[in-house]
Formats: C-alpha cells, structure tokens, sequence
C-alpha cells in the first residue's frame, strides 16, 4: 500500500466533490490501485488548514458547508494564513491538487514543480497562459503534471491527446467547450432573448454572477488554446481570437431553427489558428449537443474523425478528471 499526501487548494464546488469521492472510495482505491490518499491540508481564501497525520475530510466539510470558510475551524487543526505559494514550499505533500480559480496559479504550480511536488489541477488560466514553462518545468524534474479536468471535466479528451493518437498528426479539432452559452443558446431556440435566457441561468446557477468569461468565449478560447497546445504546440490565449454569443438575435436562433440547424459557440483549432465563435451546425451534427454535454471531433491523417462526446460541466463529473489525475499521478510518483 502506498500512502500519498495531497495537499488540496479550493474548497468550493469542485473542491468538496473531490472530496466526497476521496471519501465514497476510499476503500476501491486501495483495493484495486494499492493507493492510500491522506490530505495534509486544505486551503481556502479565508486560511490553510494543516495536520501532517492528515486532516479528518468529513469534518472539513461540515465546517465550510456550515460557516463557508475554513478559517472557522478550531479544534485541533492548525490554521495558518500562508500565500499558497509559501503553503506549498511549507507543506510536505506529494501532489498539489489545484481546484481554485486563482488565475496566478502558475506561480505556485512552478513552486510546486521546482519541489519535487506533482501538480493536478481544474484551474485553466495557468495552463491558457503559461502551459510552455509549466509542462517544461514538469518534464525537467520528472514530476506529473496533470490537468484532464481544465478541459471537457472529467471527458478524457486530454488524455486522448497526450497518450492515444501517438502515431497520428492532428489536422483540426471542432469542439463545442462551454455547456453554459449552450443553455443559453437552447433557451433562445424556445423563445427568449439573451438576456432573459443568461438571467435564467443565473438563477440556476449555470451561469455565474459575471458572466462574461463564458458569454464573451473567453471559457471555451482558454479550453481551446489548452488544446492547441496538446495537439499541436504551445501558444498562449493571447494568440486566440474568441468572439461570444452576447451579439446573437433571437431572429438568427429561429432562422437557423428554420433550415435545419442550431447555433452553438464552437472552437475551431488549427496549427496556429484558434478560433470560437457562434457558428450554425446541422441538427444531427455531432457539435448539436444540449444541456451541460460537451463534444469535440478530432480530425487526424490516419484516423479520420474521433468524436469525443461527455460531460462538460458539473461537480461529480469534473471530480472525475481530477481524481483520475490523482490516480495516475500516484501511479507514477510509485513508479519513480
Ligand atoms: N464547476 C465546474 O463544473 C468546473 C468544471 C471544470 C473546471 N472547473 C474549474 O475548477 C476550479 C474550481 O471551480 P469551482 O466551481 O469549485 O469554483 P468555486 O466554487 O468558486 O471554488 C473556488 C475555490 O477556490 C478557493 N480559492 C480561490 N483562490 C484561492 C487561493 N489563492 N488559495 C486558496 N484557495 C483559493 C475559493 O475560496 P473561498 O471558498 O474562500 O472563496 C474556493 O474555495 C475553477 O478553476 C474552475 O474553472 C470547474
């Protein structure tokens, strides 16, 4: 049995998912990978929480489901207010898993890396921007660098394109990577115009209170450019060119109904080309998805077309790209 020590940042939605499934299987990940996962310590905008012998997940927990910041835990934990990046060097762990929306992250992955410590992480901005020093820094000190949930959630489009494919040269990816400007886009074709269709999904929290990463395609061109690097090489966001759908009329969602279609923001990746705008797509095309579903058609030399069809969005399921991180970045740290 091995034991890993992970040391968690972001405790919100994705956060507590991931810990509810290191919890629900604990007993399967011993069984069939002959992995124990202690959590050393969790953090949050309001402290970090610490206990080498590992810190008790169910209780953490009730203390931010309960008073919503960590730093209302007393009892026998230690809290510190460390900048992550001094958490990181201060704190022995083996993996740093990231589910923050910190977008300076890439500090403290690079933190991480130079320690020894393998990163996993569901944060896109470090990887939109920085993905070149990172993985550079990760192949340098032979340590995982994982991130299958910063694309597609726990969908494995990532690993399709790190470790299947090999023989393969990408020719264009089309990808439909933002299931919110799909729930909007649905509620236009049934009759509501964007605005009243973005406050509906707010309301169901969808859509979060700013909704402008997702509207205006900044989301699904960070998704994008991640792809970008994977299938061909590193760029960074700034080389894509992404245009939303806050500009489509409820006319052109029911013109488009009319011959047949749908609109949905797509991301087309090319060798030094990226680009998400709203495009009409056939009905039965496999880019036609609904609700939080995601898809992406993978056109390659040998292969022809792979399409990569799943969730999108959603808390068990982006729990699933990252605790299979985990898994394999534990099966490696054994390996070495
Ligand atoms: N939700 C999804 O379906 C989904 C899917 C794929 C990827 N993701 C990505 O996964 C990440 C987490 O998403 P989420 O939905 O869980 O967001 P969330 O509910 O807003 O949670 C973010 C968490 O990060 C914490 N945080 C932010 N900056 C921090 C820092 N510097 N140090 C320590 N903690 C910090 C926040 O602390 P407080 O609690 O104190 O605010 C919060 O606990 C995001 O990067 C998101 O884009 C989400």
């Amino acid at each position: 049995m091995r034991e890993v020590r992970l040391s968690l940042f972001g405790f919100g939605n994705v956060g507590r998912a991931v810990a509810r499934v290191l919890l629900e299987k604990e007993l399967l990940f011993r069984e069939k990978y002959g992995l124990k996962f202690k959590v050393v310590s969790i953090a949050d905008t309001s402290a970090v929480v610490w206990l080498p012998e590992g810190m008790a997940l169910r209780e953490a927990l009730m203390v931010k489901e309960n008073f919503g910041r960590l730093s209302s835990w007393t009892n026998d934990y230690e809290v510190y207010n460390f900048t992550p990046e001094e958490a990181v060097r201060e704190i022995d762990s083996d993996i740093v898993v990231d589910v923050t929306n910190d977008k300076n992250a890439q500090t403290w992955h690079l933190a991480a890396l130079r320690d020894g410590k393998a990163v996993v992480t569901s944060n896109k901005p470090p990887l939109a921007f920085h993905y070149a020093e990172l993985t550079k820094e990760a192949e340098r000190r032979d340590v995982p660098y994982r991130f299958e949930a910063t694309v597609m959630a726990g969908t494995p489009i990532i690993t399709v394109l790190q470790d299947g494919l090999k023989g393969d040269t990408v020719e264009r990816i089309e990808a439909v990577l933002n299931a919110t400007t799909t729930f909007i886009l649905s509620r236009m074709e049934v009759g509501l115009d964007f605005e009243d269709a973005l406050r509906e999904a707010q309301k169901l929290g969808i859509a979060e209170r700013d909704p402008s990463g997702d509207v205006l395609g900044i989301d699904a061109g960070y998704k994008a450019t991640i792809l970008h690097c994977l299938a061909f090489y590193p760029v960074t966001f700034n080389d894509a060119h992404a245009k939303g759908i806050a500009e489509i009329t409820p006319e052109e969602v029911r013109r488009a109904r009319e011959r047949g279609n749908t609109i949905r923001l797509v991301a087309e990746v090319r060798e030094e080309e990226i680009t998400v705008e709203p495009r009409e797509v056939p009905k039965k095309d496999p880019l036609a998805v609904e609700s939080h579903e995601n898809a992406a058609v993978i056109k390659t030399d040998l292969l022809g077309e792979l399409v990569i069809k799943g969730a999108g969005a959603g808390l068990k399921e982006t729990a699933s790209g990252v605790v299979g991180d985990i898994i394999k970045a534990s099966m490696k740290l054994r390996e070495s």
